[in-house]
């Protein structure tokens, strides 16, 4: 049962995200323990929160950062990332971004079009650099997960189809300022079962084998992110399933010798360390319903509104027995502005504190200003 106690946070002013440095420190060091001795570099996904004081703690992990715009390349340097260890994705990458990748010599850029491909040259030999590159091969692979949140399926705007993947290797291998470092694969987010992780482990083998036979090497594979976290019993399973995953990895790739793997993880990593506090403003009872109304809303986080995602939600300040049927929503003027419907709290009342789980990966990260309310803050507990 998520317990926390209300008097080292009751002074801060609701809403706030409450972060655990503690479990963070300890899914870094069970991520650590797992690649210990393997050729596996985790890059931290940073779109799953880019709060300082947890990019900080990442960096002191010794992580690597995957970078998806030109300002999280700019906060990943402000947080003092190693160069080397910073992956830039994204399928639509500006000119200034790829020149500020190609400025401070990121270990790669993720490449996702012919065209894209043809324009990071270009930049890159009127700047007089080589580009350090790798192909996002888009493997048609189903992840079974949110259809907003899957990512290497033919449906997808992202990487290449397998169809033309040749032809972009020996383009790739032409052109005079890029430097091809391997294939990059990401097939989703919020992934709970690894046979779509077998599968993709499947093609990356039979693709090393394919371009082997070519005498084409790759220094590197990035098998992307995706690992999920359980919603719903967040305080049973606070640290993901990092043994399995990278288990299978290990078991099932077949690297050449010198050869990387990389991941890019970012919701495995910060998602249960974050929690949103929030009040209870009112309760309003209406014939069908009873609404309770906190002073957190969408703007804080969207996942619920934007995915219909669930989130456990925990009454901190309510002893009561007695369980009350009720809507749990926000403040916003959005009737999608609900982080529950038809959930079970203990008697609840205005000024009540209010625990919203697992919200530390694409929650504060994904906040807006709608309403023009203001962003919200993060407090800190050891
Ligand atoms: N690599 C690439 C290329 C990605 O697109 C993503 C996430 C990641 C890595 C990190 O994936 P993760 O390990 O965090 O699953 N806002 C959504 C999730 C969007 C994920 C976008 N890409 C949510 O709140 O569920």
């Amino acid at each position: 049962m998520y317990t926390i106690d209300l008097k080292k946070i009751e002074k801060h002013h609701t809403p706030f995200y409450l972060y655990d440095l503690k479990l963070l420190r300890s899914t870094l060091a069970t991520i650590k323990k797992e690649i210990e001795g393997t050729p596996f570099i985790v890059h931290y996904a940073i779109k799953a929160n880019a709060n300082p004081v947890i990019l900080k703690e990442i960096r002191e992990a010794g992580m690597g950062v995957d970078l998806v715009s030109g300002n999280e390349v700019r906060a990943a340097l402000d947080a003092g990332f190693a160069t080397s260890g910073m992956a830039f994705a994204g399928v639509g990458k500006a000119d200034w971004e790829i020149e500020l990748a190609l400025d401070n010599e990121l270990y790669c850029l993720n490449v996702e079009s012919s065209q894209e491909l043809e324009v990071i040259n270009a930049i890159a030999a009127s700047m007089g650099k080589t580009a350090c590159i790798a192909l996002r091969v888009n493997p048609n692979i189903d992840a079974h997960t949110h259809k907003f949140i899957t990512t290497g399926t033919d449906d997808n705007k992202f990487g290449f189809h397998l169809s033309e993947i040749d032809e972009i290797i020996h383009k790739a291998l032409r052109l005079p300022n890029i430097h091809l470092r391997g294939l990059h694969f990401h097939i989703g987010s919020q992934i709970m079962s690894l046979e779509p992780y077998k599968m993709l482990c499947y093609k990356i083998n039979e693709l090393l084998d394919h371009y082997e036979q070519q005498g084409i090497h790759f220094e590197m594979i990035d098998a992307g992110g995706g690992l999920g976290v359980d919603y719903e019993n967040p305080e049973q399973n606070t640290i993901a399933a990092f043994h399995d995953f990278f288990g299978l990895f290990k078991r099932e790739l077949k690297l050449r010798p010198g050869q990387t793997v990389h991941f890019e993880l970012g919701r495995s990593i910060v998602a249960q360390c974050g929690t949103l506090i929030s009040q209870v403003l009112y309760v309003k009872k209406s014939p069908h319903k009873r609404f309770v109304i906190l002073d957190a809303g969408m703007t804080c986080l969207i996942r619920p509104a934007l995915y219909g995602a669930h989130h456990k939600i925990v009454n901190l300040t309510s002893t009561s027995q007695e369980l009350e049927l009720c809507d749990v929503v926000g403040p916003i003027c959005e009737s999608s502005d609900v982080f529950a419907a038809g959930t079970l709290l203990p008697a609840t009342k205005r000024g009540d504190w209010v625990a919203i789980l697992t919200a530390g990966a694409y929650g504060e990260s994904m906040a807006s200003c709608y309403n023009m309310r203001s962003l919200p803050a993060s407090h800190f507990i050891e």
